[in-house]
């Protein structure tokens, strides 16, 4: 028998210590697994899922004998075999929150701003609860329910029509004169009485318990067995609509009284008001009685009453502009602050995590809490060991508000936060900006040596807005790296091949059968091709998500224009520097990071493997029907009928690009009264010039 060296016998020491946690954290991983996916039941938020998740990766890159290569992955959050997917003719969008009175103020006064309304004119806003449920689209052909769908990611939901039909607050037939075509939409919720007594059967039954009444609803809702929803007490507020094809009303509150007629329920606290002071009044008249309600709300909804004002003011991205959730404070705790972890995100920055004492916050357990950055923590003088106040406020991440300091173990020192990356161990660094200011965020240097920012890369890169490369999610992606499988995007792609040859198949593998491998080399297959959009945000470029990936490939067309400006972009003076800056919402923070990637040797070395495998191909259309897609428009002069703002809103929302001044890439010249210059501008560059109201009949 050999003998061991000092150094063999510490680490065989250290190797038991981390099989005992990795054991015990595997133990609750699986636990969880059957809560989330077979009872419904998260006991824990996704973000404390991971980190645990995480715990364990960065326990098997120390000790690889630690590495379960059967282990199975976690399944998507969506249970895809479970319901029929039903996309949304209308979108199911979600709403802006705001906090203060000061807010509400400012929502009214910016909606009146946009509709180009005298700052002393009126505007009717409703007020109605928000309801802490799960929304619901109800369609009805010729009055009768034919289809019921969750709201999924907002574009596409489950069909959970059997399962709504057992809803008695859901009508299956409407009453009266309901257009051809209704949508209702609405939130589907459960009393805090059924709530309870409903706990109360399932822990005598020996089964977990719901976190709070949402997650109760939610889970009655989706069950496989329709019978299973019928037992459990749901009930329906209508506040919403889809696609409806001959609408009843023309503002928001007869619209509501158009769905109380058809049959539904609608929230007896909607109120009509005529200023924001009249909202703020109804908001507290809500709050007074929150605890009083048998059901849970979270906040008070504004909507701007006129229809025709909302479908002016629009949306911005995925929230419309004529509506806002003014939330209540959020609800607070103290626990013990047991440790700090850093996690290290997709550009390296280094992220602060509270690990909590768990605690009860609002209904939900918490033991993970952000402590937004380095400053943060110093100026509140957070120390590991503290007794801290955490704040939860609905959907928001929970957060470390500061600590009680008379409950201070005298033991505890200032918190010092780490200089080094704590995956790779590379500096981390502050940057500074132009004038010399810190940048809040520190961040590690390690580039794509860094396991935690290639990770982070990778999923990026196959997430829903970029690749959505299906069945390769974050706990697939996280097997495959630590497995040296795919360390680069490029590496997704030759997966197929390499596993043609190689000896152990992926198909061999524990949750990897025969079909699943099938499917995700086809899934990452069908995504060789891909709009150029797309692939520009994939990359996890500093600064360029959607919207300027988007705006960057409209302005080149295709990835290797943007690729041959942005490489020769470095020098601050240079023309393709000035190209870039050109560019509508390009400034010189995105140029500069966009000249940064492409001028980056190892960036350069994997773009190239990429390209080999992905073409980008021109890209999505935002509204390919709309005559003015993918068109350069400039608005100059006065406009009459709406505000510039709005003016811009809508020729965006279309596909349009709008521009501020009139360039020989300019298509279409919008000009009202007082227009000057970019006028004959125009005429010079034979641009075509129509007025506000053949603008408007063009786009209406
Ligand atoms: S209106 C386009 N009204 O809040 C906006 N939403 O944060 C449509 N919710 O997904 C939503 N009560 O599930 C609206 N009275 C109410 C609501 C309400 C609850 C939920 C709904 C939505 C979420 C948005």
């Amino acid at each position: 028998m050999t003998s061991q060296s000092p150094d063999q016998i510490r680490r065989a020491a250290r190797l038991a210590d981390a099989r005992e946690e990795h054991a015990r954290l595997a133990a609750e991983v699986a636990q969880h697994d059957i809560s989330y996916h077979q009872e419904d039941a998260p006991t824990i938020s996704d973000a404390d899922y991971d980190a645990i998740r995480r715990r364990m990766d960065s326990l098997e890159a120390r000790f690889p004998e630690l590495v379960d290569l059967f282990a199975k992955p976690r399944i998507g959050a969506a249970p895809a075999e479970k319901f029929a997917k039903v996309k949304h003719v209308v979108p199911m969008l979600s709403l802006g929150n705001i906090f203060d009175p000061d807010e509400a103020q400012e929502f009214v006064a910016r909606v009146k701003r946009f509709l180009g309304l005298a700052e002393s004119d009126g505007v009717a806003v409703t007020a109605e609860p928000k309801i802490d449920g799960l929304s619901c689209s109800l369609r009805y052909v010729k009055g009768e329910l034919v289809q019921a769908a969750t709201r999924g990611d907002g574009f596409e939901g489950e069909d959970v029509t059997a399962n709504v039909r057992t809803i008695k607050e859901i009508p299956h037939r409407l009453n009266g004169n309901a257009p051809e075509i209704c949508e209702v939409r609405g939130e589907i919720y459960m009393t805090k009485g059924d709530f309870a007594a409903l706990n109360e059967r399932q822990m005598q039954q020996g089964k977990p318990a719901f976190a709070n009444p949402r997650n109760s609803a939610a889970g009655s809702l989706r069950q496989l067995d329709p019978s299973v929803t019928a037992q459990r007490p749901l009930h329906f507020f209508a506040y919403a609509w889809g696609e409806i094809s001959d609408m009843p009303a023309t503002t928001q509150h007869g619209m509501i009284e158009a769905l109380h007629h058809f049959g539904f329920k609608t929230n007896p606290l909607t109120r009509q008001c005529q200023s924001a002071d009249e909202l703020l009044a109804h908001w507290h008249t809500i709050e007074d009685q929150r605890a009083a309600l048998p059901y849970d709300i979270d906040g008070v909804v504004y909507k701007v009453d006129d229809l025709d004002y909302q479908r002016r003011l629009g949306f911005v991205s995925r929230a419309p502009r004529w509506a806002t959730a003014h939330k209540f404070a959020a609800e607070k705790a103290t626990t013990l602050l047991r440790d700090i972890e850093i996690q290290v995100g997709r550009t390296g920055a280094l992220t602060p995590v509270a690990k909590l004492e768990p605690v009860t916050v609002g209904g939900v357990v918490v033991s993970n809490a952000t402590l937004h950055n380095e400053d943060e923590i110093t100026r509140k003088d957070i120390r590991i060991g503290d007794t801290v106040i955490v704040q939860r406020a609905g959907d928001v991440i929970p957060q470390v508000l500061g600590p009680v300091t008379d409950k201070r173990p005298a033991e505890a020192k200032p918190y010092a936060f780490p200089h080094l990356c704590p995956a790779c161990g590379s500096v981390a660094v502050r940057e500074a900006d132009a004038k010399g200011e810190l940048d809040v965020v520190r961040r590690c240097t390690g580039g794509l040596i860094c396991p935690a920012q290639s990770i982070e890369r990778l999923k990026h890169f196959c997430s829903r807005n970029a690749l959505d490369i299906e069945g390769l999610g974050d706990r697939q992606i996280e097997l495959f790296h630590a497995e040296g499988l795919v360390m680069t995007p490029a590496d997704i792609f030759t997966l197929e091949e390499r596993d043609r040859r190689a000896m152990k198949k992926l198909k061999d593998r524990e949750g990897f059968g025969e079909t699943s491998v099938r499917n995700l080399f086809a899934a990452i297959n069908a995504r060789r091709k891909v709009a150029v959009n797309r692939f520009i945000f994939a990359l996890g470029i500093r600064h360029v998500g959607e919207t300027n990936a988007r705006r960057l490939a409209r302005h080149f067309g295709t990835f290797e224009a943007l690729r041959s400006v942005a490489s020769a972009a470095s020098d601050p003076a240079s023309d393709a520097r000035a190209e870039l800056n050109a560019i509508e919402g390009v400034g010189d923070v995105v140029a500069e990071a966009l000249a940064e990637f492409f001028s980056e040797k190892h960036n350069e070395a994997q773009l190239e493997a990429l390209l080999k495998e992905v073409s980008p191909e021109p890209m999505e259309a935002v509204q390919t029907s709309s005559p003015v897609a993918g068109k350069t428009i400039v608005f100059t002069g006065a406009l009459e009928k709406m505000t510039r703002e709005e003016a811009k809103a809508q020729a965006e929302r279309l596909g349009a690009k709008v521009s501020g001044s009139v360039s020989r890439k300019t298509d279409l010249v919008v000009a009202g009264p007082g227009a000057g210059s970019k006028l004959d501008k125009a005429s010079e560059f034979g641009i075509e010039v129509i007025s506000e109201d053949e603008w408007l009949a063009r786009v209406s």
